[in-house]
């Protein structure tokens, strides 16, 4: 039987409940799908932290690296950690196994309620590109006199000629697998985020570009948004967007927002990928690590079931991937199970299970 070997960083604070429900689906599309998955479990985070100085052992990039993906539960935990430092560990994974792209799908599944008026299932359903190891993340910076009246902090951003053309040419190619999403229009779009028009280096550059790569897909459409205009299009007309290529910082802020229009937090999930698999890519829901609900079962797990829908489609279990969407589709329309964020009392389990129990229907 194909196996598949998956490392499993629960990570803190709800981490560790979430994760059991990545592999308990994990498990359940494997047996329907007549795939294994082999999972091995770290106990990284704030708590190892306490113990032993540091987020993961020093060698944590080589004992992840030979698997086939890896699912992140969620890290961080201010009481315990800064989270500048506790973080460190997810970027760490992100930039040292090149996972250049952040892919978060911004999808609103029927039967669940946005905040946001405007977000209908028909309306909201386009992806989100994120640059996810340079830019505004690239980590170059310093102080000078930081305690004396004239200090200052400086950051640099860093876009390179490669970073900005691969992410970008990713965003195109997943354009073109998505055509025909523009209503009247058989042709794909990418939605260059930028912030050209004050960012005289390096969106400019940025724009430069994504122009050049624009020209080797002639059959999608250019379109360019401000970043700070860019949320206001997301609320007035989110079905607009189909796919939307940003920087790293940019990418961060506009998928919080496109998270409102998905439902909420509970619902947003990420691919950290590295297209030519030359590393695992990892999965993880993007909420935060909600210390204070650590332990109580109230955390929706659909964010973290769609990545391991993601994960499964990266993996090439296509028809999965399509399960388990199914599943979730048919679970969150019937609006039985409702997870506290949805209004209802389901346990985080509880939704786990009902999504379980439909894929194997
Ligand atoms: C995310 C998170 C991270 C980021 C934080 C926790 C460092 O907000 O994955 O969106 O900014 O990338
Ligand atoms: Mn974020």
């Amino acid at each position: 039987m194909k196996t598949y070997s998956i490392a499993n960083i629960p990570g803190d604070g709800v981490g560790a409940e979430i994760a059991l429900e990545a592999v308990k689906i994990l498990a359940a599309a494997g047996d329907k799908f007549g795939f294994a998955c082999k999972v091995e479990s770290y106990d990284w985070g704030c708590d190892y932290y306490l113990k032993h100085g540091e987020m993961g052992p020093k060698d944590k990039l080589t004992t992840l690296k030979d698997f086939d993906a890896i699912f992140l539960g969620c890290i961080g935990d201010a009481a315990k950690v800064p989270d500048h430092v506790s973080l460190t560990i997810l970027l760490d994974i992100r930039k040292g196994f090149d996972q250049y792209v952040n892919l978060r799908p911004i999808k609103l599944y029927p039967g669940v309620y946005s905040p946001i008026r405007t977000a209908t299932p028909e309306s909201v359903d386009f992806m989100v590109v994120r640059e996810n190891t340079e830019g505004e993340y690239a980590g170059t910076g310093g102080y000078f006199k930081p305690d004396q009246p004239e200090g200052f902090a400086y950051q640099t951003a860093i876009f390179s000629r490669k970073g900005c053309d691969r992410v970008i040419r990713y965003a195109f190619e997943l354009a073109r697998g998505r055509k025909g999403r523009i209503e009247g229009d058989q042709v794909g779009m990418v939605t260059n985020c930028t912030k050209s028009n004050a960012l005289n280096y390096s969106m400019v550059y940025w724009d430069k570009i994504y122009r050049e790569v624009a020209d080797d897909y002639p059959d999608i459409k250019r379109d360019m948004a401000l970043v700070d205009a860019m949320t206001m299009w997301m609320v007035k007309n989110p079905e607009y967007f189909d796919v939307v290529v940003a920087s790293n910082l940019f990418g961060d802020i506009i998928t919080d927002l496109g998270a409102m229009l998905q439902g909420g937090m509970g619902f947003a999930a990420g691919g950290n990928i590295n297209p030519e698999k030359d590393y695992p890519s990892m999965f993880e829901p993007i909420h935060g690590s909600a210390p204070k609900y650590a332990g109580k079962g109230v955390v929706n797990p659909i964010a973290t079931i769609e990545s391991v829908r993601m994960m499964l489609d990266h993996l090439g279990e296509a028809e999965a991937a399509q399960a388990v969407q199914d599943a979730e589709i048919k679970v969150l329309e019937a609006g039985q199970v409702r997870t506290k964020d949805m209004g209802g009392t389901a346990t985080t389990a509880q939704m786990g299970d009902a999504v379980k129990a439909a894929l194997l229907a």
